[in-house]
């Protein structure tokens, strides 16, 4: 199964299935837009708030590259050898039974992940048209209880249903003619009108005191925890465990460097990172805002910030503009795991999969729109183990089976499947640290997030 078509030598997006795979470009960019989301935009400016600024983020940086990189390298490298989804490639490397179900985990976990993911993606499309249309101007309103009276009420669940269909949109057109296209186009723009926003917000009167707390490391601020929440963060940030870099590996072409490719797209998810912070501290600090102001940081204190800026609207607007196109270019690798998956499993067309996939997606998101916490939504009482249904969501693929993925991950490429270093192309030295890090050192440290998440190990 070379996945290369025999007349054109292109390659084949599936086997047997015709249509085109990523170019060596295209992919570099797909891969960048599923890594760049909410998560650097929205709570990696918060977590980083909240762990002390810059130390925190040396240490992000840190588990990015020991844990994140070879994570990435090992997802992309199964996709391409094993020519399948996030379970069938593990078989296909295999041909043991038992990697298909391990791999099934990171499937369903990719289909929780997508219920709540857009429904935080709603709800910058929301922001983005209220501040375009002045509505976020005033800078008496109380911004608080205007994110939490939307978030509680039933306007988000238009709102992601609105976001799953521009995402099914997109993956029903194919991998070349859809995935790749939407990226081409947005993420370019997304970095030039991000370099526009850092420019506004690092001239802004007081700026500097933001971009000396982002950037300026205090050690003392950090603990045990905020290890566990840098090296989370990383495998959130890098869309690792739960397929989704394994499924776009299956579309890249046989003469790409994936060893390059690892490179570029930590680079790029570092950078936006790093621009992002850029954005929002100068802002938030400019106007006399918290940064520790936790998951309301994007939707509370930046508005309020906006409201007082010149030409507020306008930046506010775009503001939020990069987070929607952040969220939607992951969102759309987020769903294109599953989607991948039943259109080999049941020979379903692509069309047909993907609006299955969104529709199922959007009502399993219906429960988290209504339930955020502190919101007061209809259904923010209910508590499942102590949570709302929205932080369980969260919680569980973030913390649980996220992990479990990697771990999935990081022992098959390790231990089960003996030549990953030939589909990798790496040799000698590069490839034996690859094998350590994967064999010994990620294993370790995902079992120490998995046992601190839930509660087994505790620091004091
Ligand atoms: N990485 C994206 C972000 O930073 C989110 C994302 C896309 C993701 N695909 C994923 C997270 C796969 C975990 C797994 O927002």
């Amino acid at each position: 199964m070379s996945g290369l078509d025999k007349k054109t030598g292109k390659t084949v997006e599936r086997p047997g299935e015709g249509a085109a795979g990523f170019s060596k470009n295209g992919f570099i960019l797909a891969a960048i837009g599923s890594s760049v989301g909410l998560g650097n935009m929205w709570k990696f400016p918060y977590i980083t708030g909240e762990n002390g600024g810059a130390a925190f983020f040396l240490l992000f940086i840190l588990c990015l590259v020991v844990v994140g990189l070879p994570i990435l390298l090992a997802e992309m490298t199964i996709g391409r050898g094993g020519r399948g989804n996030a379970s069938s490639s593990l078989f296909n490397l295999t041909n043991k039974k038992h990697w298909k179900w391990f791999g099934l985990i990171s499937i369903i976990t990719a289909f929780l992940i997508m219920s709540y993911y857009s429904v935080v993606a709603g709800w910058t499309l929301h922001y983005m048209i209220q501040s375009f249309a002045g509505a976020l101007s005033d800078v008496n309103m109380d911004y608080a209880g205007a994110f939490l009276g939307f978030a509680g009420g039933y306007m988000p669940i238009f709102w992601s249903a609105l976001v799953m269909a521009i995402t099914g949109f997109v993956i029903a057109k194919g991998v070349s003619g859809g995935i790749e296209k939407f990226n081409k186009i947005l993420i370019p723009g997304f970095l030039i009108l991000l370099l526009i926003m850092m420019v506004r917000a690092l001239t802004l009167p007081g700026a500097m005191e933001g971009a000396e707390f982002f950037l300026k490391p205090d050690f003392s601020k950090l603990n045990e925890e905020s290890v566990l929440i840098a090296l989370g963060h990383s495998f959130f940030s890098l869309s690792l465990g739960m397929g989704c870099m394994l499924t776009y590996g299956s579309y890249v072409r046989k003469d790409q460097s994936l060893g390059k490719a690892t490179l570029a797209i930590g680079a790029g998810d570092l950078l936006y990172a790093f621009i992002a912070g850029l954005v929002i501290f100068p802002t938030v600090f400019a106007y006399g805002m918290e940064p520790s102001s936790g998951v309301g940081l994007a939707f509370i204190a930046l508005p309020a910030a906006f409201a007082q800026m010149p030409l507020g609207f306008l930046f506010g607007g775009v503001f939020f503009l990069l987070l929607a196109i952040a969220a939607l270019t992951s969102a759309v690798s987020i769903l294109e795991v599953p989607v991948a998956y039943a259109m080999e499993q049941w020979k379903w067309s692509r069309k047909k999969t993907a609006t299955i996939m969104a529709t199922l997606a959007f009502l399993l998101g219906v429960p988290s729109a209504l339930s955020v916490e502190g919101a007061d939504g209809p259904l923010s009482n209910v508590l499942l183990f102590g949570k709302t249904i929205f932080d369980l969501f969260d919680f569980s693929t973030s913390y649980i089976l996220m992990p479990v993925g990697g771990l999935i991950i990081t022992l098959f490429t390790g231990y089960a499947w003996k030549r990953a270093g030939e589909e990798a192309g790496l040799t000698g030295g590069i490839y034996r640290t690859w094998m350590f890090l994967l064999r010994y050192v990620c294993p370790l440290l995902i079992i120490l997030i998995f046992l601190y998440s839930v509660g087994v190990l505790k620091f004091s």
